[in-house]
């Protein structure tokens, strides 16, 4: 019986070129204390799931991340958010050259023997390539996976996010999603909020952001609250054990 995987989800830290507060908001500061705070567990993987750079894929972001990181002591790997770029990306990080493809970076990973799929919708949409490799991947495969894609592939009832900033290839990408059985489990950022959908047979999981949480019931830009949060997720195969956490 293969271990269960403890997983890590930390999302769209944001983390801006130089050491200056956001909105009076400490970005950098905020990752150090999430880090801090995981260091304590037993964890197997830590996921950084998209817009690790404030706004446009700053170099200066990725080389403090990776320097960061250098005194993190459990493996982690990184996805691309709408804020980040790929090709100043894999200068930074020590990502495998098969990750990337026509600069997008999606990959596939085995911890304790589970798998685990990502996906780069950093252009804002799920592109054809990803959405074939995913149909490829899976569709004759009958072992679950986790999927981990930084936009949720629905809408989520969070008003300001769903108007102004979806995945622009929703229905193209749900439709694929159906397709495939083994994608139970959906693990997203973007929307700096903690929710759980349930949807034809599938969960999609939002995880809170470690600069701020933006309110799901205004469809304007409102600040929900600025406690730094991610995601616990155990895995054993079968049964996702997850919880949102935040900062004390
Ligand atoms: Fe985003």
């Amino acid at each position: 019986m293969p271990k269960k995987a403890i997983i890590a989800q930390v999302s769209d830290m944001h983390i801006n070129a130089v050491a200056e507060t956001y909105r009076n908001i400490n970005v950098r500061k905020n990752f150090i204390d999430v880090l801090q705070f995981l260091k304590e567990r037993q964890i197997d993987l830590l996921v950084l799931s998209g817009d690790l750079a404030a706004a446009d894929g700053e170099i200066e972001a990725y080389q403090w991340i990776k320097e960061t990181l250098t005194r993190f002591p459990y493996p982690y790997v990184v996805m691309a958010g709408n804020h980040d770029r790929v090709a100043v990306m894999k200068q930074i990080f020590d990502i495998p050259v098969k990750d990337v493809q026509d600069d997008m970076l999606y990959f596939s990973r085995r911890v304790n023997g589970h798998r685990l799929l990502f996906l780069d919708t950093s252009t804002y949409i799920l592109p054809k390539k990803q959405l074939a490799w995913l149909y490829q991947q899976l569709h004759h495969s009958d072992e679950s996976i986790l999927l981990f894609m930084h936009h949720p592939p629905l809408l989520c009832d969070c008003l300001f996010m769903d108007s102004f900033y979806p995945l622009g290839n929703i229905a193209e990408t749900w439709e694929l999603l159906q397709q495939l059985k083994v994608v139970k489990h959906i693990f997203c950022g973007h929307y700096h909020t903690d929710k759980i959908l349930k949807e034809e047979g599938k969960i999609i999981y939002l995880t809170p952001s470690t600069m701020l949480q933006i309110d799901t019931k205004s469809n304007r830009f409102v600040v929900e609250h600025i406690r730094p949060g991610w995601r616990m997720i155990e895995w054993d195969g079968e049964q996702v054990n997850t919880q949102v956490e935040y900062l004390p």
